[in-house]
């Protein structure tokens, strides 16, 4: 029994290298997807990581570990160390979640990348803030 689990994992394991081997294109998957397609284009994911950037009014290094102004090349953008990545990653569920549901009017559409086609995005809740507000601007005409 044992001997097979293992003649598994190796046969699954050179499977993988051939699999790898036969799609070049896959060789530059992303290194830790839990929520996008790893298989997510490189411009797509630049794209949506702006995204989150402009929404919440940050920088890179607010998610990832990198020192703050050093080149991206020099960050690792894989690393879950931060706490407000995995944050994020909730936060793209959730507004998968919102854009699937149908309480939500308008032509259903959901993705995870395609944030401009999406009816809620992350820039609907947080305007350019880490922590969307609850309360209107001071400078907010009056309602009455
Ligand atoms: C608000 C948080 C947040 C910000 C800001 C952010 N990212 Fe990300 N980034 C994430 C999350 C979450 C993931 C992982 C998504 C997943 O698990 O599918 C990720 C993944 C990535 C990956 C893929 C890593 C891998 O697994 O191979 C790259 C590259 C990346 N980000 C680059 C950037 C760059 C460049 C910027 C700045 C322009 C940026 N990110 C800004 C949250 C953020
Ligand atoms: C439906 C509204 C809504 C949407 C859509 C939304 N968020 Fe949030 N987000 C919130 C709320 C509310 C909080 C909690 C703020 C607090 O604790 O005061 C939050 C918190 C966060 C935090 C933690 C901030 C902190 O200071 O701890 C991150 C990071 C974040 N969101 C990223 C995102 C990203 C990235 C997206 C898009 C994929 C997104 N959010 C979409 C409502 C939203």
């Amino acid at each position: 029994m044992k001997r097979s689990i293992a003649a598994l994992a190796i046969g699954a394991t050179a499977f993988a290298v051939a699999a790898a081997n036969a799609h070049p294109e896959h060789a530059d998957r992303l290194a830790n997807a839990q929520v996008l397609d790893p298989h997510t284009p490189k411009e797509d994911v630049t794209a949506l990581m702006k995204h989150f950037t402009q929404a919440l009014g940050v920088r890179c290094s607010y998610c990832h570990v990198g020192e703050e102004g050093a080149p991206l090349s020099t960050y690792d953008f894989a690393s879950d160390a931060k706490a407000e990545k995995r944050r994020a990653r909730e936060m793209m569920r959730l507004t998968m979640m919102i854009n699937e549901s149908d309480m939500l009017p308008g032509e259903p559409f959901a993705s995870h990348t395609a944030m401009d086609r999406n009816r809620v995005n992350c820039i609907t809740c947080h305007q350019g803030n880490t922590r969307p507000a609850t309360t209107l601007p001071e400078d907010a005409p009056d309602a009455l």
